[in-house]
């Protein structure tokens, strides 16, 4: 397992990204003759289905079949026309990749392994996302002042509703819908770099929740520990169409992007260059 993944990460960082849209001929080969292996893009943030196309041509004497196509994750879809493709030799051809990037953020790589009847070739696709802007971010507390507003929400869940604390647990949940609701409302506590060892670690929990399970805890919450009840009816600051779209999110997506952390993290360490 560990070792698989060491594999894919020392692969991926030999290939030369051709960016979005750059164009070159083919010659690179691998099989077939390719413009590149490797293609990447840096998105805006209203993007949401990145097209990636991957030109090749077949320079041998012989046929080559391409069987099929699989991705590492069901974000990535590479089109293949009916298949067993039969490339002929000299016949050139491409293979277009779409990546959804729906609720991603960071560098996120994915593989698509084309499998013909020579062998595998591996297609490597990155795009990196706009960051989250920085003006989301709450200004740093003092160890005395985390202290002080824990020691408050300990006499009352609810206190952080409240008072000094809508400034960074009110205002920005403001307007908010799914994903950036769920950054503002909840990420504040769950996703915190130096989270309290008793705020639950969600993303590891969350597979296979349903949506009974999700609007209990949002809107009531359980008495007796530190995590507020949100529902207007509590004094909470989320009304009900708030609360189904963030229950969408951590449904459809939340579980989903477990994934994409790990993927981020793995490129870390491996001191991936950044995209510029
Ligand atoms: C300046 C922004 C800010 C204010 C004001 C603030 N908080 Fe927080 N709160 C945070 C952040 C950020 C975290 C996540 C932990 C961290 O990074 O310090 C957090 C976490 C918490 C937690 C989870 C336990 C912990 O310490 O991690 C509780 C409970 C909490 N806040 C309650 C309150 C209450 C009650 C108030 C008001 C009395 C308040 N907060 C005011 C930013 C703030
Ligand atoms: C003030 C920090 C804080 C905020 C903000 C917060 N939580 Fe929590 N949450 C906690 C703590 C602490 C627990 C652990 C409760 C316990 O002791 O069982 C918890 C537990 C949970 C659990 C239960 C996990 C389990 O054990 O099954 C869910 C689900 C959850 N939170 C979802 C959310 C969602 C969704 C939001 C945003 C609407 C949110 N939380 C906002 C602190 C917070």
């Amino acid at each position: 397992m560990t070792l698989q993944k060491n594999v894919l990460v020392a692969q991926s960082t030999d290939v030369k990204y051709l960016e979005l849209g750059e164009k070159k001929a083919p010659s690179i080969t691998k099989i077939l003759t390719w413009d590149s292996l490797g293609k990447r893009h840096q998105s805006r943030s209203d993007e949401l289905d990145i097209k990636f196309t991957f030109h090749f041509l077949n320079k041998t004497k012989k046929e080559i079949l391409i069987k099929r196509a699989f991705t590492s994750c069901g974000c990535t879809v590479a089109k293949l026309p009916a298949t067993p493709w039969v490339i002929k030799p000299g016949v050139k051809g491409s293979i277009p990749i779409t990546m959804d990037v729906r609720g991603k953020n960071g560098v996120i790589e994915k593989q698509t392994t084309i499998i013909t009847d020579l062998g595998d070739v591996i297609l490597t696709t990155k795009v990196a996302i706009g960051a989250v802007k920085s003006s989301n971010k709450p200004r740093k507390r003092s160890k005395a002042e985390r202290a002080e507003n824990l020691k408050l929400a300990a006499q009352n869940r609810q206190a952080i509703f409240q008072n000094n604390c809508v400034e960074c647990h009110v205002e920005p949940t403001k307007g908010k819908r799914g994903r950036q609701l769920y950054a503002t409302a909840c990420g504040i506590c769950h996703d915190a770099t130096n989270r309290a060892s008793f705020v639950t670690e969600l993303r590891a929990i969350s597979k296979g929740k349903n949506q009974a399970y999700w609007e209990e805890w949002i809107k009531d919450s359980k008495p007796g520990t530190l995590m507020p009840a949100f529902a207007k009816k509590h004094g909470g600051p989320l009304d009900d169409s708030q609360i189904r779209s963030l229950v969408a999110y951590l449904i459809r997506v939340f579980p989903r992007e477990l994934k994409t952390k790990q993927v981020i993290a793995d490129s870390l360490k491996a001191k991936d260059t950044p995209l510029k």
